[in-house]
């Protein structure tokens, strides 16, 4: 009987069942490799990343820092995500031009656009430096002699490291300091926009849709690397060229079906995949609420205005999309570590990992790391609320307190570093302020602060509160800064900023903005800040040692991959549905019948250009169609997190299949617990990217750049060869 099940078990969770990671693509070959084979994957880990041959990760370069982009074509066309282009295309926007609403298509090479100060990063190299790195350290006599050790061996590593002049090396951090990796890195700085769709395609469903499933977001965009004619980065000039690819990704037109194998390839930010339960607890029941509270009733205030006022809608879109954004994943990524019992978990894995220690006789070492653990959150708790809600409050979601808080940290500047650094950082900041108060509205941003501040007066420990904010009528002190305060608007706000720093410190603190402002930030800074700082550090010792303990201890055979720090990364799995909740299945492709249907005429978020209505009706989907129907988007199982936006995904043998740009609502939560249940990632299908360049915008010449290819076809025809020869 027992044998029966133990059969049955291994038949529903096979050896290979797909279970999340983010790998070193240098660190593929051996488990990593051998899994991916068994998914159905058809190259080598040498494939993917080798330094003497061209590979994968050569067409796959860092998007100006914070998405991950991909080469298409022999001439550098590149491939992204139409919310990670979103600035630069906004950049070149105009009323009579608006590409946001419109689209923008440049038909040659000349029409192309460029983007000052924009780059895209390839990797050239990555070595293990872990030994140089750590050398020395072990005699250090305290945590803080052993940090300036480890900083100066890193700073050895990337002096001395061979490289050529336009190339840079920087080594990053794994494993909480466990392992050190060394990157060599080339900067391309020249990077023209090419292609982009209308809003209406490219941001479909916009903030209702974001984070969900099923989606029918067509989320690119096209740009160019430009280099000098030696190939090599350049700054902008005339003068440069398309550049030439060490290897570009050939575009299939096969699509994907469930179960086949995906590859995603990119830079994902930051995960927390090894934090204690006590950690997770407290960012379920403490962390989370706060952050999602507050960013809620500023959401609901800027709701107000824009739905009645269409200049506010468009002043505010933008910032709006951006709260909303984490307010809605922080709302799933709860909901999924409640769902998913994340904590109970997290706690049978430490008392594992507790009796391994015991059972190796290494109690003296790692005995009271989970009671350390405890000791240090419960401190920690209050502070980490604080500054969480004063980030939120100051920083992200009220714009007088925010442009008041950089005010603060201007005089700051003077008192720490003189003048003439706050004579540059005041000319930089009202810079800014030009820019930012063109989309500003006082009545709006009045109304966001007397609700966040209530909020923040509520919720935030005693211990941190100034006497005026715990006894004021929060109505009255609201009407008392916006009636008087000159940061309601960039004319005043000019004004306020004019002469030497003396005179504007001294008309800074008669502001009753500015003074309420730095009433709190000074509170925040003294009894806060401090011990927020010395807690974190101690718990970031504890982690490392913690994550120590983990790899040492865990068998040989163990799935421990460092949590995402902005490197470069693979993850892969399969194309496959979920179920979310009891009753409801999702199927993992959806098609433009989706989009027809959450159409809705006129609106901001579920409109739809003219041509692609046509284009539906009349089925003139070129030879992009899978049986007379276009796909949209589809969804994985490959673990991604923020960074992953624009990243390619890549089929069995190499070729592009989609675009990466969100996650599912209710497996959010794998940034800090993977679930191969319901953690998903969603992608834009490359047939419905080709469907909008060439059938809906025209480009053909596009097109024309790039390989199409037919992997699946190929395939069939090779067994259908094959299967004849044996006949003959
Ligand atoms: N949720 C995705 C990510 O975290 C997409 C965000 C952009 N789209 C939006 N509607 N705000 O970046
Ligand atoms: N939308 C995210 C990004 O921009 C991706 C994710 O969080 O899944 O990188």
């Amino acid at each position: 009987m027992k044998l029966i099940r133990l059969f049955i078990f291994l038949l529903a969770f096979p050896m290979f069942a797909q279970q999340g990671g983010m790998w070193i693509p240098s660190l593929l070959e051996g488990m990593n490799e051998t899994e991916m084979q068994n998914l159905g994957m058809k190259m080598s880990a040498a494939d993917i990343y080798s330094v003497n041959q061209s590979s994968l990760k050569d067409a796959v370069p860092h998007f100006n820092g914070g998405c991950t982009s991909e080469v298409i074509s022999p001439k550098g066309l590149l491939l992204t995500n139409h919310h990670c282009g979103y600035g630069q295309i906004q950049s070149h926007s105009t009323v009579e031009n608006d590409y946001l609403a419109d689209g923008f298509w440049a038909m040659n090479l000349n029409e192309e656009l460029a983007n000052p100060g924009m780059t895209v990063t390839f990797i050239v190299e990555i070595t293990d430096v872990t030994e140089k790195v750590l050398e020395g350290t072990k005699n250090a006599s305290s945590e803080e002699e052993r940090q300036q050790m480890i900083d100066r061996n890193k700073q050895n590593v990337v002096e001395k490291s061979p490289k050529e002049k336009w190339q840079t090396n920087r080594v990053s951090t794994f494993y909480d300091g466990n392992q050190f990796m060394l990157f060599k890195v080339e900067t391309y700085k020249d990077i023209r926009l090419v292609g982009a769709p209308p809003s209406s395609v490219g941001k479909y469903g916009s903030d209702t849709d974001n984070w969900m499933w099923p989606r029918h977001t067509g989320d690119f965009s096209l740009f160019r690397i430009y280099a000098d004619k030696n190939n090599r980065p350049a700054e902008y000039s005339e003068e440069n060229v398309p550049y030439t690819p060490k290897h570009y990704l050939p575009v299939s037109l096969d699509g994907v079906a469930e179960d086949d194998f995906t590859l995603v390839f990119g830079f994902p930010g930051t995960t927390d995949e090894y934090l204690p339960a006590v950690a997770v607890e407290q960012l379920v029941e403490t962390i989370n609420p706060a952050r999602i509270g507050i960013r809620e009733v500023a959401l609901k205030e800027q709701d107000v205005f824009m739905r009645k006022d269409q200049q506010i809608k468009i002043q505010y879109a933008s910032k709006y999309s951006r709260i909303a954004n984490y307010y809605k994943k922080w709302i799933g990524e709860s909901q999924g570590l409640i769902k998913t019992d994340a904590v109970d978990i997290k706690k049978a894995q430490e008392k594992e990992l507790m009796q391994r220690i015991k059972a190796k006789d290494l109690e003296k070492q790692y005995g009271s790391i989970l009671s350390d653990f405890d000791t240090a959150y419960a401190e920690f708790k209050d502070y980490d609320l604080a500054y969480n809600l004063f980030s939120e409050a100051f920083i992200r979601n009220v714009e007088l307190l925010r442009n008041g808080f950089q005010l603060y940290q201007l005089e700051q500047v003077l008192e720490s570093r003189g003048e003439q650094s706050f004579t540059d950082r005041k000319a930089n900041l009202l810079e800014d302020y030009k820019s930012s108060y063109k989309d500003y509205s006082a009545k709006v941003d009045e109304k966001v602060f007397e609700k966040v501040i209530e909020f923040y007066a509520d919720n935030l420990p005693k211990q941190f509160l100034t006497d005026g904010l715990q006894q004021k009528n929060k109505a009255q002190l609201t009407q008392e800064i916006y009636g008087k305060s000159a940061l309601t608007d960039y004319a005043s706000v000019e004004k306020l900023m004019d002469g030497d720093a003396e005179e504007v410190i001294k008309r800074l603190n008669e502001d009753p903005g500015y003074a309420f402002v730095k009433k709190q930030a000074q509170k925040f800074y003294s009894d806060a800040l401090p011990t927020y700082r010395s807690k974190r550090m101690e718990i970031d010792a504890l982690q490392k040692e913690y994550m120590t303990a983990i790899v040492e201890l865990s068998p040989k055979d163990a799935r421990i991959f460092p949590n995402a720090n902005g490197t470069l990364r693979v993850t892969y799995g399969q194309v496959k549905g979920y179920s979310p909740k009891d009753a409801v299945y999702y199927e993992p492709v959806t098609y433009l019948e989706g989009v027809m249907e959450k159409y809705v005429e006129g609106d901001y978020e579920f409109d739809l250009p003219q041509k692609l209505i046509d284009l539906y009706e009349q089925k003139d989907y070129g030879k992009y169609d899978e049986n007379g129907k276009m796909p949209v988007n589809f969804i994985g199982t490959n673990h991604t997190t923020g960074g992953n936006s624009g990243s390619p995904v890549i089929d069995a043998h190499g070729n592009l299949i989609g675009l990466n740009f969100d996650r599912v609502w209710e497996g959010t939560m794998s940034d800090i617990y993977y679930d191969p249940v319901i953690s998903r990632n969603i992608m834009v299908d490359a047939r419905y990217i080709l469907f909008i360049i060439d059938k809906y915008a025209g480009a053909s010449h596009l097109i024309e750049e790039m390989k199409l290819v037919h992997p699946k076809q190929s395939k069939d025809a090779m067994k259908k060869k094959r299967r004849s020869k044996k006949r003959k």
